[in-house]
C-alpha cells in the first residue's frame, strides 16, 4: 500500500468529467439483472464497488456482457437466479451486501454473502431486522454482522415498514423483498433519503403529511431499460471544493448528477458563499445533470450544520469539513452518528485530518465542531482505508501550505479509479 506525498497548488485550472455515479450504478446493474429481457448501460462507474456487485450477479448466473464503453445485462427475471457455488462476496460495499439481501431474501435456494475485512464490521442488524418481519430467513454473524447467511422462506409477506434511520440502503433491501412478498410493502420515510430505487424501478410513492411512502409488490413489473449513468456528485464534490479553495482556481466540473435527493453539499456551498454556477442544465437517464463552474471563494461557515439535512450530504461531509476548515466562523456537526457506520468511522477519521492540519476539533458522539484560527498546514494525513478520507485528504493537501502526505492511496479506486490523475492534470504550478 504505497502514501502520497502532496504539496500546495498555486492553483487548479481545467475541466473534469467524474466518473458515474456509484449508487445509480449498483442499482442499473441489479434492476437489469431482475428485468424479464436485455438491458443495456451506458456510463458505468468503472471502479471496485460496482464491479464486486457485477461478480455476485454473474455468481447468480446472471450473462453480463462488457464490451468496455457498454454493459448489456442478459436480466433473468425476477425468478430466474441460480444458486451461487460459493459465498457471494461483496468486497468493501455497503450497497452491494444491503440491497443484494433484498433480494437473496427472496430466492428459493441458500447462499451467503460477505465482504472484506472493513465490510464484516458494519452494521446490518438495520436490514436483518425488517427481512426477518417479512419472513426472511437470515442469520448474521457475532452482533449481526456479515457473512449473513439465508435460507428459502417459507414465504415472504409484504410489511408496513417506518424507516428508525433514514437509509437509502435499508429502504431499499426492504422494497427489493417486497418484490418477492406476498401483499403490498410499503416504506416510509419521515427524513428523504437518496431516491434512486424508487426512481429507477418506477415504484408508486405517496407524499403526505411530510412523510413519503413507497411501495413494492411482486406484481410491480421490473422492465428492461436502457440506463445512462450521469456523474456522481459525491466525486464530483472533491473537485468542486478544490476549486472553491486553493487561490485563484477555476474548474469545470462536467456531466454532475443534480437529483435533489443528492445536491445537498452543493446548495450549502453556495450558502457559505461559494461561487457555484450550473451550465447546461438537462436531464439524461431520469436525472437532472449540469456542468459546474466553480471560482476561489471566501467561505463563510454554516454555524450548526442543519439536521435536515444530513442525509442528503451524508457522503460529502468529509470534504464538506475541509472546505469549512479553511472558511470564517463555526462548523458544528451533530446528528450526524450514521458517519461513524461508513467505510470508517469518518467522525474520527475526519477529526484527525483536520487535526493534523492544525486546526482544533472538537468531537461528539454524533459529529464534530471546530472554528478555525490559522491558515490549514499539511500533515500525515490517515485514510483509514477509506476512498473518501484519501480524498478528502487530498484536497486538503493541495490547499494547505507545505508538505503533506496520505497513506494507502489505492484506496480511492473504491470509487474513483483515476483520481490522482485528474488531480494533478488540474493542478498549475
Ligand atoms: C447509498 C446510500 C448511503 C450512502 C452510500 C450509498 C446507496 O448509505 O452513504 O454511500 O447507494 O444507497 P445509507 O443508505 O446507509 O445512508
Amino acid at each position: 500500500m504505497s502514501s502520497i506525498r502532496l504539496t500546495q497548488a498555486k492553483t487548479m485550472r481545467g475541466e473534469v468529467l467524474v466518473p458515474g455515479d456509484k449508487s445509480i450504478s449498483h442499482r442499473a446493474l441489479m434492476f437489469s439483472a431482475l428485468a424479464d429481457g436485455t438491458s443495456e448501460i451506458r456510463g458505468l462507474l468503472r471502479a471496485a464497488d460496482p464491479f464486486s456487485t457485477l461478480s455476485c450477479l454473474r455468481q447468480l448466473g446472471v450473462e453480463i456482457v462488457d464490451d468496455g464503453t457498454v454493459l448489456t445485462v442478459h436480466g433473468k427475471g425476477r425468478d430466474g437466479f441460480s444458486r451461487p457455488s460459493s459465498a457471494l462476496n461483496a468486497g468493501n460495499s455497503g450497497t452491494t451486501i444491503r440491497l443484494l439481501s433484498g433480494i437473496l431474501a427472496g430466492q428459493p435456494f441458500a447462499s451467503t454473502i460477505t465482504g472484506d475485512e472493513y465490510l464484516v464490521r458494519r452494521p446490518m442488524k438495520r436490514i436483518i431486522d425488517p427481512l426477518r418481519l417479512m419472513g426472511a430467513n437470515v442469520e448474521g454473524a457475532a452482533d449481526q454482522k456479515p457473512p449473513l447467511a439465508f435460507h428459502p422462506a417459507e414465504r415472504l409477506s409484504g410489511i408496513t415498514y417506518s424507516l428508525p434511520v433514514p437509509s437509502a440502503q435499508v429502504k431499499s433491501a426492504v422494497l427489493l423483498a417486497g418484490l418477492f412478498a406476498q401483499g403490498s410493502t410499503e416504506v416510509i420515510e419521515t427524513i428523504p433519503s437518496r431516491d434512486h430505487t424508487e426512481r429507477m424501478l418506477h415504484l408508486p410513492i405517496e407524499h403526505r403529511d411530510g412523510k413519503t411512502t413507497i411501495r413494492s409488490s411482486r406484481d410491480h413489473a421490473v422492465q428492461p431499460c436502457s440506463y445512462e449513468v450521469p456523474g456522481d456528485p459525491s466525486s464530483a464534490a472533491f473537485f468542486i471544493v478544490a476549486g472553491l479553495i486553493v487561490k485563484d482556481s477555476e474548474i469545470l466540473v462536467r456531466n454532475v448528477g443534480l437529483n435533489p435527493s443528492r445536491r445537498g453539499f452543493l446548495d450549502l456551498l453556495r450558502r457559505m458563499g461559494g461561487s457555484i454556477r450550473l451550465q447546461n442544465e438537462r436531464v439524461a437517464g431520469g436525472e437532472p445533470l449540469a456542468d459546474v463552474l466553480v471560482k476561489h471563494s471566501a467561505l463563510r461557515n454554516p454555524g450548526n450544520v442543519p439536521a435536515e439535512i444530513i442525509p442528503n450530504i451524508i457522503d460529502e461531509i468529509p470534504i464538506l469539513s475541509v472546505a469549512a476548515a479553511f472558511g470564517e466562523g463555526e462548523w458544528v456537526l451533530h446528528h450526524a452518528e450514521e458517519l461513524r457506520h461508513k467505510e470508517c468511522d469518518r467522525v474520527t477519521a475526519m477529526s484527525r485530518t483536520l487535526r493534523a492540519m492544525g486546526v482544533v476539533v472538537d468531537e461528539y458522539p454524533d459529529g464534530f465542531g471546530f472554528v478555525p484560527r490559522t491558515a490549514p498546514h499539511g500533515g500525515a494525513f490517515v485514510t483509514m482505508s477509506d476512498h473518501r478520507i484519501a480524498m478528502a485528504s487530498a484536497v486538503a493537501a493541495i490547499a494547505s501550505l507545505g508538505e503533506s502526505t496520505i497513506d494507502n492511496s489505492e484506496c480511492v479506486d473504491i470509487s474513483y479509479p483515476n483520481f490522482w490523475e485528474t488531480l494533478s492534470s488540474l493542478i498549475a504550478n
